[in-house]
């Protein structure tokens, strides 16, 4: 059901933790099933230094999370933004149907934790990150 590449991200989950100084958070949470997620970025001249993440939530979560850790890290606040729930879930190899919603988490946390930069730097973040939705309850990907 789960492929080699999710097992191992939830195995051996990348960048987990907290970041002391990190200048950008952003943390969502999944209605339907109560899981949270929270991102830290430490950004620097525009470009993502470290990342780390806490989720508590499935393990499909957990695997995504560390997944879009793993490729937004050493990349540029714009390069971060591209980053879609469907990268995430094809750099997995796949995650079973029911699955993709946690995915959804990953890419919104990390949109998330971008506005939060970009406010604490004065910069009103809507036009560059677009609307967030601090769940996921309301979309249709169940
Ligand atoms: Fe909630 Fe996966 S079941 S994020």
């Amino acid at each position: 059901m789960y492929s080699a590449k999710v097992m191992d991200h939830f195995a051996n989950p990348r960048n987990v933790g907290e970041l002391a100084d990190a200048n950008g958070i952003g943390e969502v949470g999944n209605e339907k099933c109560g899981d949270i997620m929270k991102i830290y970025l430490k950004v620097e001249n525009e470009v993502i230094t470290d990342v780390k993440f806490m989720t508590f939530g499935c393990g499909a979560a957990i695997a995504t999370s560390s997944m879009a850790t793993e490729l937004i890290k050493g990349k540029s606040l714009s390069e971060a933004l591209t980053l879609t729930n469907q990268a995430v879930v094809e750099a997995l190899d796949g995650l079973p149907p029911v699955k993709i919603h946690c995915s959804v988490l990953a890419e919104q946390a990390i949109k998330t934790a971008i506005a939060d930069y970009y406010t604490r730097q004065g910069i009103d973040p809507t036009p560059i990150v677009g609307e967030l939705k601090s769940d996921c309850h309301d979309c249709d990907c169940h």
